[in-house]
């Protein structure tokens, strides 16, 4: 493609992605095609012979949007919301026209500079202090997994650099609450602890980790012989958005020796809220953070911020020198390929910067102010109405529910709740999901779609109303 059919396409590309947006509202919320069904509708084989002048908009809407899932719809319930402000979008096509590579800050210096100045002003738009440092990955996957690679090091002596986990006789243990994410015992066995030595916390009454129970696994272990290394504590968990203690974990952390790392992928986007910082008193404890930019914050995935308490233990554990690798600018700039895994990093800066540029911080602040005042609201509703019930505490813009008709057994609500969620997400109206909260199937409407306002919540409450009604009739 020449820089000139690129302009024509490019401009047509854009007018589809704005109208795209713009028109969500009507759209079926989930894709509703069978398996198999965009497969049956591509070539068998690649073309043998390119085209000047291809119908990619002609694709996009034949063979592509039958199978999307519109994340960034206005009744967007399900997971959580992954919001690509236009504005990152822009950022994003910057980064891919430009195609440069961060494998040095030499290699691309504005790469480099501007993410160390992004982590710089996400940090303080955090409210957190200056002793954290840090740089963009590409998931909280990803992040945590970096986490416990550094807490396997710190515990055992930079094994890695020797015998690895396998010179060791006394097995490491890692503790985190059994509503973590998946990405936690994930992270831990690929990190070489083993499932054997993840320890699963119980949690109280409002899903958060019970630092007693912390306390007693970790003695319980030791008594065993083995050595605590780490605890991961989640602000703002996938399925209730609980909040994990994290000053009475840091203070067994502390005690105990053990790496402390903080999961706050989805609720640290609401840490731009001073009124919200309640939820990660005692953060500044710990050793490291993840924060997802591309939850709620806004920016388009991927851009998950990575932060540390201690730069040079990272760069110890992920550096890599080679000769093709070293420029004479080394002693004086931060080489970014020691902040992470791939050697490869994509200019994911700019997104958050054009973001940050475009809506300002202040309307960020508004929107997610808007989306938690909407979870109050739409829980006052279902509080309301007989027979529905709010199942957990909300704290952020999550809110998870159940109808429970009377007379109905447990095992007799799990089967309707499963029901009337899959016939009212099926129905393309709003897409909500459903998960498991103590043993019992609940429904979890998690707010914060870019475009989600009041009338949003009202339409889908009405037909969550008239989907579970229907059901029992
Ligand atoms: C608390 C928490 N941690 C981690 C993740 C995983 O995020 P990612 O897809 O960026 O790996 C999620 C996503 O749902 C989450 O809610």
């Amino acid at each position: 493609m020449t820089p000139e059919q690129f302009r024509s396409q490019g401009h047509a590309l854009i007018d589809w992605i704005a109208d795209y947006r713009s028109g969500l509202d009507s759209e079926s919320v989930m894709s509703t095609v069978q398996p198999g069904d965009i497969a049956a509708m591509l070539s068998k084989h690649a073309p043998e012979n390119g085209s000047s002048a291809p119908n990619l908009i002609g694709k996009l809407n034949e063979i592509v949007l039958p199978g999307i899932t519109h994340w960034q719809h206005p009744r967007f319930f399900n997971f959580f919301p992954s919001n690509g402000e236009l504005s990152s979008v822009l950022g994003d096509i910057a980064s891919t026209g430009l195609g440069v590579i961060g494998l040095s800050w030499e290699s691309s210096p504005a790469l480099t500079e501007i993410e160390q100045q992004m982590m710089i002003w996400m940090r303080e738009l955090f409210g957190l202090s200056n002793s954290w440092h840090g740089a963009i990955q590409d998931t909280a996957s990803t992040s945590t997994f970096l986490a416990l690679l550094e807490a396997r090091e710190a515990a055992s002596n930079f094994s890695m650099a020797a015998g690895g986990l396998n010179q060791s006789e006394t097995p490491l243990v890692v503790y985190a609450s059994e509503y973590a994410h998946s990405s936690v015992p994930k992270a831990i066995m690929l990190a070489g602890f083993g499932a054997d030595n993840i320890r699963w916390v119980d949690s109280d009454n409002d899903f958060s980790m019970k630092p007693c129970a912390l306390l007693r696994a970790v003695q319980q272990d030791k008594a065993a012989g083995k050595i605590p290394a780490a605890v991961v504590a989640t602000c703002g968990t996938t399925t209730t958005t609980a909040v994990d203690p994290l000053n009475e974990i840091a203070n067994i952390a502390e005690s105990e020796n053990m790496w402390f790392h903080v999961d706050a992928a989805m609720a640290g986007s609401a840490m731009v809220l001073p009124e919200c910082r309640w939820m990660w008193e005692g953060v500044e404890r710990a050793d490291s953070l993840v924060v997802n930019a591309h939850k709620w914050l806004g920016v388009s995935f991927d851009c998950s911020l990575y932060f540390v308490k201690d730069p040079q233990h990272l760069e110890r554990v992920m550096s890599t020198d080679p000769s093709y690798l070293q420029s004479v600018r080394d002693n004086e700039v931060t080489n970014l390929r020691d902040w992470g895994i791939p050697l490869g990093r994509r200019f994911r800066a700019l997104k958050l910067w054009f973001m940050l540029e475009t809506e300002g911080a202040d309307s960020v602040r508004q929107r997610i102010r808007r989306d938690i005042d909407n979870a109050q609201w739409l829980a006052a509703q279902i509080e309301e109405i007989r027979d529905w019930r709010v199942v957990a505490p909300v704290n952020l813009q999550t809110v998870c529910i159940r109808h429970e008709p009377e007379g109905m057994t447990p095992d007799e609500i799990d089967a309707h709740t499963q029901k009337w969620a899959r016939r009212l997400n099926e129905s393309g109206i709003a897409y909500v999901s459903l998960s498991t909260l103590n043993q019992r199937w609940m429904v979890r409407i998690s707010i914060g779609a870019l475009g989600t306002e009041r009338v949003h919540l009202q339409q889908a409450w009405e037909k969550m109303q008239e989907f579970a009604d229907h059901q029992i009739k």
